[in-house]
């Protein structure tokens, strides 16, 4: 069987996990977790990088960055992961959900405006397979409406808007290395910061609401319980397996490019039946996070995924939309996001990981014309 997902590892990341156990230091904020942060701070320009141990921690801290308390209003793709909205309904929040874009399933920043209310805090756009959202656009609706911006760029390393890091453009960010992700260490997220205003509260939430980062720092002489937070912060083992992984980046963007274009060239001809495949806008780059169909219908689409069962070939559907929700059908106006659902129903993700070679690519191109009678 060919697998969905296989966590790729550099080989490095055992010796570097030794050398933390070996430090002395093994709980979080040590040389590795710092190297971490460098990485990002240097490469993407963003201001202040706090590692996590997930996105969905990431994502918490920002809610309580932005004081997200009950009925503040946040506007978010309903097409997205649970953990996108689940930070900002665990401090309160309503979710005002959107519809996505009829060529890609990011939010559809022409149909955010027309959301906003006065109790509306912010807008927390989603960069989905890594493909940039319309930001400029979304900023300006952000200013004119005096809203913070956050990205969910779990999926978005190494990937531009109009030359612009992800991650490097709200007001804060938040990056996923679930093993799912370009960049793994089993578990594991960031928090980024680009409005210098939050930073030193965030130290102290990601530190349980103590100011112990400033003390390790030699800030302050004793560290004192300053403010609400919790433990955010990942061992040394995890981040000594992260950064063994940034250090391959180069490496691993150019094989998931290649598997990438790869799939594009070998299912092209697909467009012409009307089966949609990944769209890259012009002011976005593409980082290979995932290659996907859109079916013309999901009875299609299951009959796809059986297909290449048969055939020893794991492709897999993705996020079910949020409004209608088994949890948040209730609390959702009665607004319906039919481009969602298309996604919801039709989107089929092809397996892609580093080291898959070109000729298991081929047999799942070979096998998806087969399905399509074009061979
Ligand atoms: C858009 C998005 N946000 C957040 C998450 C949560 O990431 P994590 O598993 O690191 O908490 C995911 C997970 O895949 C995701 O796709």
């Amino acid at each position: 069987m060919i697998p969905f997902n296989k966590p790729f590892l550099t080989g490095i990341e055992t010796a570097y996990i030794e050398q933390a156990v070996h430090s002395g230091k093994i709980s979080g904020n040590g040389m590795f977790t710092k190297k971490c942060q460098h990485f990002f701070e240097k490469n993407y320009g963003i201001k202040k990088a706090l590692l996590t141990t997930s996105c969905t921690d990431a994502l918490e801290m920002c809610a309580l960055l932005l004081n997200i308390k009950e009925g503040d209003e946040i506007i978010m793709p309903s097409y997205t992961f649970v953990s996108t909205a689940n930070a900002f309904v665990l401090r309160g929040a309503k979710i005002i959900f959107c519809d996505s874009k009829r060529d890609q399933p990011n939010i559809d920043e022409t149909k955010i405006e027309r959301l906003i209310s006065p109790k509306t805090k912010a807008i927390i756009v989603v960069h989905y397979a890594g493909v940039a959202c319309e930001m400029d656009t979304i900023l300006s609706i952000a200013k004119k409406h005096k809203l913070f911006v956050v990205e969910d760029a779990a999926q978005g390393i190494e990937s531009y808007y109009k030359g612009r890091p992800l991650g490097s453009i709200g007001h804060l960010a938040t990056f996923s290395f679930h093993e799912t992700k370009n960049i793994q260490c089993g578990e594991g997220g960031l928090l980024a910061i680009n409005d210098k205003k939050f930073i030193e509260r965030a130290e102290i939430i990601w530190e349980k609401g103590t100011n112990r980062a400033a003390f390790w720092r030699g800030e302050v002489n004793k560290y004192n319980w300053v403010d609400i937070g919790s433990s955010f912060l990942p061992s040394e083992i995890n981040t000594a397996f992260l950064y063994a992984q940034l250090e391959e980046l180069e490496t691993i963007q150019n094989r998931r490019k290649s598997i990438w274009e790869q799939y594009y060239k070998g299912v092209d001809k697909l467009i012409e039946l009307g089966i949609g495949l990944p769209y890259i806008p012009e002011y976005a780059t593409n980082n290979a996070h995932m290659f996907y169909l859109i079916c013309r219908s999901g009875k299609e689409r299951t009959k796809l995924i059986e297909h290449l069962k048969e055939n020893e070939i794991n492709a897999v559907f993705h996020y079910i939309c949020l409004h209608d929700s088994p949890y948040y059908k209730e609390k959702h106006d009665v607004r319906e996001m039919p481009i969602a659902k298309k996604y919801e129903n039709c989107l089929l993700r092809l397996p892609l990981w580093v080291d898959m070679n070109d000729k298991e690519v081929d047999l799942i191109v070979h096998n998806i014309l087969k399905f399509y009678k074009i061979l």
